[in-house]
């Protein structure tokens, strides 16, 4: 699908200037460029003297990431590009009312046209980009040269239209390359994210640690949030260790904005729906016998293998007219909470009282919650009374930074969608669909500028076929 967008990009060095105008208006001055026509110029010397003892300059020593090709791409990301976009009605699907796009070509070209339409607009960013394991292809983006003469002056192989170079490890710049390559995306990414937006880059171990440094760099390392663990499964291909796990680098665009607005961010849990669809059968085999349908149901968790999701939530295998609870701690949290009589509903003694004293220093909201029937009792008054936590107030959870998916699952599903292995080492879109539910709702943005088989388009639309149905 693709919008009707004409567009060219904006000159980024010329909005440095206005942003550096705008705290220091006194450094700007105007001297002639290279066409003779005077412009405004940034006074450099003024500027320095602004900043004063803040500067690092020269020899001195210190911490930055560096690289043979960094200063190329730090211009490419933001020299201007005079391209535009071509809507493609004919293999467009609903073209005047999606709310979709889809485009074909060089993604940093693509990024920089992008750039003033969606500004602070897009929630969340997914990339799978090239892992450089030394078989995967880097755009060459020296446009300056033609790419042909640039393939035989570098004596490497191209393929599509000769704009893509293999990235060997034979080849010097193997991590250079690299870098070079994903920096000015990640630049011009950047500024896409809304203020509460957040981006996941997949990456193996072989650019992890170059990542993780090149993420600080362009997203500051004050907005990392985690690195997700995705363990895909034993390879047994290895002499020493079986690496079986790869990565996905979490930044938020602003960690603090987060905080401030206290957002959280939250998963369903696993196994819910076998939980709740066995519910339902026990509750049609045994009426309405709750202390049945409770057996039953723990037997079940019982047999569950180790492993099932559903299994990690086999404390919640009450049940009552509401539906299924856990019996949990009704004492005070911390210790040193009220003690005061309660009756057992049956026998009609006073219950063992909690040693932490009971949650709640109003023996009167106790007894309604009792008589709400939200208060799980022993057999009799020896037993300390639990308060009922219901499965469907309990079923977001923190999302997990390790989690298992097997790694081959998906190029199963693909394979069989596809009629064959149209596209190599596929991404497993029922993983990035959680990550879509962790961050996003509604009609939120979402961007993949490495689309492959357009695993991350397939995730939106399960999750939206899930939340609308
Ligand atoms: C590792 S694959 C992504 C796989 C994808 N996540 C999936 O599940 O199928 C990286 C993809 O990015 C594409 N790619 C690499 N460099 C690119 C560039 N400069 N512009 C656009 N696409 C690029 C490659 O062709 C490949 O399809």
């Amino acid at each position: 699908m693709a919008e009707k967008l004409k567009m060219h990009s904006p000159d980024l060095v010329m909005s440095n200037i206005e942003k550096i105008a705008e705290l220091f208006p006194n450094c700007v001055t105007e001297a002639a460029g290279s066409d003779g026509q005077l412009t405004r110029k940034i006074d450099f010397d003024l500027l320095r003297q602004e900043l004063s003892d803040e500067l690092v300059e020269g020899p001195l020593e210190r911490y930055h990431l560096n690289w043979p090709g960094k200063r190329e791409a730090m211009l490419a990301a933001n020299a201007p590009i005079a391209k535009t976009l071509r809507p493609c009605r004919e293999e467009s699907v609903d073209f005047d009312t999606t709310k979709n796009l889809f485009i074909e070509g060089d993604n940093l070209e693509a990024l920089k046209l992008l750039q003033e339409t969606f500004l602070g607009k897009v929630k969340m960013i997914y990339i799978d980009p090239p892992y450089n394991t030394g078989n995967d292809f880097v755009y060459q983006d020296d446009f300056s040269e033609h790419a042909d003469d640039y393939l035989l002056r570098s004596n490497q192989h191209g393929i599509n239209h000769g704009r893509l170079v293999a990235n060997t490890e034979s080849n010097g710049r193997f991590h250079s390359d690299w870098l070079s390559m994903l920096r000015p995306r990640l630049q011009r990414a950047r500024p896409l994210l809304t203020q509460d937006g957040a981006i996941f880059v997949s990456c193996d171990e072989g650019e992890h640690p170059r990542l993780r440094l090149l993420m600080d760099e362009i997203f500051g390392q004050s907005n990392f949030i985690a690195d997700f663990v995705w363990a895909a499964g034993k390879k047994n291909d290895s002499r020493l260790v079986s690496v079986s796990h790869e990565y996905i680098v979490c930044y938020a665009k602003s960690a603090e904005h987060l905080r401030e607005k206290q957002i959280t961010w939250r998963q369903r849990k696993k196994g819910l729906d076998e939980i709740y669809s066995e519910f339902k059968k026990l509750s049609a085999a045994h009426k309405n016998n709750h202390a049945a349908i409770t057996q039953a149901l723990k037997q079940w968790f019982r047999q569950l293998p180790d492993g099932h999701p559903s299994k990690a939530n086999k404390h919640y295998s009450h049940v009552d007219s509401r539906g299924i609870y856990f019996p949990d701690n009704i004492s005070w949290p911390g210790g040193g909470g009220p003690k005061y009589e309660v009756l057992h509903p049956a026998t009609k003694k006073p219950v063992k009282v909690p040693s932490r004293g009971w949650m709640t220093s109003d023996p009167k909201k106790l007894q309604s919650w009792i008589d709400d029937d939200r208060v799980h009792f022993g057999p009799d008054e020896t037993q300390v009374p639990c308060i009922k936590s219901y499965l469907v107030d309990r079923e977001l959870q923190t999302p997990y930074s390790v989690f298992y998916q097997d790694g081959r699952a998906a190029s199963k599903r693909l394979r069989t969608l596809m009629d064959g292995d149209l596209f190599d080492f596929p991404k497993d879109e029922l993983v990035i669909q959680e990550l879509v539910e962790m961050v996003t709702s509604g009609d939120d943005l979402i961007v993949d500028f490495f689309a492959g088989s357009s695993t991350t388009a397939h995730s939106i639309l399960l999750q939206n076929a899930k939340c609308e149905g």
